[in-house]
């Protein structure tokens, strides 16, 4: 063996038993410091005859590089030992673990407002939200209903104490909101919640409306109708749905009308768009040319439909719900029966 390689396999056999820095540190002196084993090497290249200068100095190189890759390399290793040592003892565990056989479900006004979001998306509509804390004009005015309408009893109102804000009372707020920031033509639907003064078997002072509203040119009824028919049919999953369009009153829309679909009771059981039964679903109307006015919207060219259904009413319906109160409650016997 050469010189060389006797002190390549020197070092490789030192490197490979160390365990810390500090050793490691004591093998660079060794070998590389100022009176290190390959530092003296150089000094012997005087020495050499002249012929062999050239190899013997380029193999020395040679040794030295492999040397200190070596000793960088081994030097990374015990520093990153070092910190995922540190990691590890300052690690601290935020987690709980879940209780066995428990797990979350969406529930069915979740699921409901999901549906409604993938059928109107297809249809090209754009989801918009309005605040539920409204002012008088958003939630009334703007909507034809000016101060002391008698309209505005229709629906018993939360107003915000020491100011004119109040809880929105309906999804209509952002039919105002959206024409006055944009212009037509305009195909919006709003998921949320209102608000209103009420509570009983059939009322809970909060629950959840969809809205939705078209403004464009030569918009009729007739967009109107099979808008709606499409989404109930979509909705409940039936064909040929029977609508019934009552004429209704409603300040924002004229003319107005209550929409009712026809079903049948089998065994017990609600099947809706079959049978000759009629129940209400929803209330739209054309747009009325003073909303359209008060939302700078030309009403001599343009024309809007629009119309307001209840969410709950809608998830009862489709998954056989007897109580409006136990989609509240969130009693979990509730909730894991109806998990989707
Ligand atoms: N805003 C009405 C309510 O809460 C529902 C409604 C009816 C909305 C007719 C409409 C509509 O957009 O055209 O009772």
């Amino acid at each position: 063996m050469s010189n060389l390689e006797t002190l390549i396999a020197n070092f490789n056999s030192q490197i490979s038993v160390i365990e810390n820095l500090s050793q490691l540190e004591e093998i660079r002196i060794n070998f590389l410091g100022k009176k290190g084993l390959v530092t003296e090497l150089f000094t012997q290249l005087k020495n050499i005859p002249v012929e062999e200068k050239k190899a013997f100095g380029a193999a020395i190189n040679q040794v030295r590089d492999e040397i200190t890759q070596k000793i960088e390399s081994q030097k990374e290793a015990f520093e990153n030992e070092i910190l995922n040592q540190r990691l590890a003892s300052e690690k601290i565990d935020l987690t709980l673990p879940i209780r066995k056989n428990e797990s979350g479900s969406i529930h069915p006004i979740n699921k409901v407002m999901e549906e409604i979001e993938d059928i109107f998306s297809d249809l090209g509509f754009e989801f918009a939200k309005g605040p539920e804390i409204e002012d008088d004009f958003h939630n009334f005015t703007a909507l034809n209903m000016p101060a002391n309408h008698p309209a505005r009893q229709m629906q018993d109102t939360f107003y915000l104490q020491n100011s004119d804000l109040l809880l929105r009372t309906h999804t209509s707020n952002t039919q105002i909101r959206k024409m006055l920031n944009s212009q037509p033509p305009l195909r919006v639907a709003a998921l949320g919640r209102v608000f209103r003064r009420d509570s009983d078997q059939t009322h809970t002072p909060m629950f959840h409306q969809f809205e939705g509203f078209v403004v464009d040119k030569n918009i009729t009824m007739a967009h109107l109708k099979w808008t709606l028919e499409n989404f109930l049919e979509k909705f409940f999953e039936v064909k040929n749905i029977e609508l019934r369009f009552r004429p209704s009153f409603f300040p924002f829309t004229e003319p107005s009308a209550e929409v009712d679909i026809n079903y049948s009771l089998e065994n017990g059981r609600l099947k809706i768009g079959k049978g000759d039964k009629f129940m209400e679903i929803l209330g739209c109307g054309m747009i009325h040319p003073n909303v359209l006015q008060n939302c700078n919207i030309d009403a001599k060219n343009f024309q809007g439909f629009a119309f307001g259904i209840g969410i709950e009413r809608l998830a009862m319906l489709k998954y056989g719900i007897t109580d409006l109160r136990m989609l509240f409650e969130n009693d979990v016997r509730f909730l894991r029966h109806y998990a989707f």
